[in-house]
């Protein structure tokens, strides 16, 4: 696929991911890729399934909230997720599962060609930078995500997922530390 749209139905056409036989919609992604600001999360939940689009449950309006801080909406970012199917009571996704989807975000990545990415939770920051360490380590910490395709380097921000911050509020601070650092790199890199 060269175009996003392109990629959208490519991805609603694929059949090789088990997960996709129990959910009501293919999620693709929410924004504007030319804010070129990037989030990827884990998985739809059940209210991103029915509707779907990417964080529009409790946890999104989290994540609305917290963008608003550092000036940021919908409208300026572009969100997906690792998984393009609700696994099924919001299981982890098995290997398999993630593997089907994976060459799908690597060019979604490359397609909406972002000079940041912020990643959201464990899961994310499995996926997109190979670290299996705790989040509550790698969180706050810059990263490179290397594209062969775009022959450039994408920094890239782990933090803590929403759904995690709603259970665990006592660590919002600590995902505002890394929201100030996103703001001071977008300063850097003229997005701001
Ligand atoms: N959690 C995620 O990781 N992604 C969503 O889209 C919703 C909740």
């Amino acid at each position: 696929c060269t175009t996003l749209a392109d990629h959208k139905t490519a991805m609603m056409n694929f059949e090789g991911c088990e997960l996709k036989r129990f959910a009501t919609n293919t999620v693709f992604a929410d924004g504007d890729p030319s804010g070129r600001i990037m989030l990827i999360g884990e998985a739809p939940g059940r209210d991103e399934d029915l509707q779907g689009l990417p964080f529009v449950g409790r946890a999104g309006k989290l994540l609305d909230r917290m963008l608003a801080e550092i000036g940021l909406n919908r409208r300026k970012v572009y969100i997906t997720n690792v998984l393009n199917w609700r696994p099924p009571q919001n299981r982890e996704p098995s290997p398999e599962e993630a593997a089907a989807c994976l060459p799908f975000l690597h060019r979604h990545i490359e397609l909406a060609d972002p000079k940041l990415m912020i990643l959201l939770g464990a899961v994310s920051v499995r996926h997109v930078l190979g670290l299996t360490e705790g989040i509550t380590r790698v969180r706050g910490k810059w990263n490179l995500f290397q594209s062969v395709a775009l022959n450039r380097a994408i920094p890239v921000m782990p933090t803590l997922h929403p759904a995690y911050l709603l259970r665990q509020p006592a660590a919002k601070r600590l995902a505002w530390r890394d929201l100030l650092a996103v703001a001071e790199k977008m300063g850097e890199l003229g997005l701001a």
